[in-house]
């Protein structure tokens, strides 16, 4: 592994959690034969001892030179540097084609979110037109906490700072060119065309005022960083630039340091991915993927490792409908009787009709048996005057 820094630790923490579970999988123990800093180890005994190189550290140089001499050598390359990748991808996807090796890259772009993947195997098959996506987690996080509390650009960055979401240099998250290299690897993978990052034309969020935001939720709009990649006529145009986005679009919704990418054709029209575009223990799950995937032929059945128990009885927030007598005292029992089998409310909303009541709740997680035994002790209750309907709700809020 060439660098120990946020990724490569984690990822020296995950390949020995993971190990018995690929080694069924694979037939093959990994064990992480190296590591190389700008303190300790020496790349070229590294090589000597390893079928398989991650590359951890970033920047062009020495990162180029060594992912070339991997290759060179008959290594498959992991990496996650979508600045070499941006620049240099086509000579290092060239000599990999020419060593039959691999080179994966899935931590790249979006990092634990499988686009890479999707768009060159699951979509091999389909014409790409346009792939619009929010591949900075640092300028999403900030756009969102300007839209929500109405900071200004440096507060919501200072606040991204101390969150971790923002490095102490955020220059190249900022001004979009991080966007961009991302964006050049996205656009070479959808139109099967070498892209260059100097090709890619980008705006950052720098000047973007607290007022552009509060306007823009008058009128129902999402102010987001888009990268865009689309299809022009015979060419083609990538670039990255603040934009408002309508709340049908898949992307209005992915707030905070959340990635989303979604790719059209007119073949499936339309799929989105989303989830966390960067961090340690993510980046490095996707590039343990990418290790696995190089270990192994193509999957042509799905690998079992263990048979796990299925498990009936789960946590599930639910919404409850009740119609009941409209006297005092009842809304008290029902609560009770909830609170007797470990069911406790969250919201409440009570409407008069006539002689009788509506009583719709949503309540707190609880198992669903409890909740099943709440709702047979509520349907005994002389007060109620109709069974009790119930829907699950979920509860999780993302971002
Ligand atoms: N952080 C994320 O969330 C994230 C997400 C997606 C992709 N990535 C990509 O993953 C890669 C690693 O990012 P990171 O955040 O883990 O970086 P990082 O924390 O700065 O760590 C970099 C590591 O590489 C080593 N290194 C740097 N220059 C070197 C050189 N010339 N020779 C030998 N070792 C060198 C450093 O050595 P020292 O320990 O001696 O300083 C350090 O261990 C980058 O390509 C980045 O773009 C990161």
């Amino acid at each position: 592994m060439l660098g120990h820094g946020t990724v490569g630790s984690a990822f020296a923490r995950l390949l020995p959690a993971h190990a018995d579970r690929i080694e069924v999988i694979t037939g093959i123990r990994p064990e992480l034969a190296g590591v190389v800093t700008t303190s300790r180890g020496s790349f070229e005994e590294l090589l000597a001892g390893s079928d398989l190189i991650v590359e951890l550290m970033g920047g062009i140089d020495p990162a180029r030179g060594y992912v070339m001499r991997a290759i060179e050598s008959g290594r498959h390359v992991v990496t996650a540097n979508k600045q070499l990748l941006s620049r240099y991808g086509e000579e290092l996807w060239s000599a990999a084609r020419e060593h039959g090796v691999q080179l994966r890259f899935e931590g790249a772009v979006a990092g634990v979110v499988p686009v890479i993947r999707v768009i060159q195997e699951s979509l091999a098959g389909a014409r790409i037109d346009r792939v619009h996506g929010i591949v900075n987690g640092t300028t999403n996080f900030i756009l969102t906490e300007m839209a929500r509390t109405g900071m200004k650009f440096e507060e919501a960055l200072t606040e991204a700072q101390r969150l971790g979401y923002a490095e102490a240099d955020p220059s190249e998250d900022v001004d979009g060119r991080d966007a961009a290299a991302k964006m050049a690897i996205l656009a070479r993978l959808a139109f099967d065309t070498p892209v260059h990052l100097d090709e890619v034309r980008y705006e950052g969020i720098e000047h973007i005022q607290p007022d552009d935001l509060e306007y823009a939720h008058d009128l129902g709009l999402e102010l987001k960083l888009i990268g865009t990649a689309e299809r022009i006529g015979e060419g083609l145009s990538v670039r990255v630039h603040p934009a408002f986005l309508y709340p049908g679009h898949p992307l209005a919704p992915v707030a905070g340091p959340f990635n989303a990418i979604t790719v059209e054709s007119e073949e499936f029209t339309e799929i989105t991915m989303s989830g966390p575009g960067a961090g340690g223990p993510q980046t490095a799950s996707a590039v343990l993927g990418d290790v696995i995937s190089a270990m192994i032929p193509p999957a042509s059945t799905p690998p079992t490792s263990q048979r796990l128990p299925i498990v009936e009885d789960v946590v599930s927030a639910f919404y409850l409908h009740l119609e009941v007598a409209d006297e005092p005292g009842v809304l008290a029992a029902v609560a009770r009787v909830l609170a007797e089998d470990g069911v406790s409310v969250k919201s409440v909303v009570q409407k008069g009709l006539g002689d009788q009541a509506r009583l719709v709740m949503v309540l707190h997680p609880v198992l669903e048996s409890q909740f099943a035994a709440a709702v047979r002790a509520l349907a005994g209750l002389d007060v109620l005057r109709a069974p009790p309907r119930a829907i699950r709700v979920l509860e999780e809020e993302f971002g």
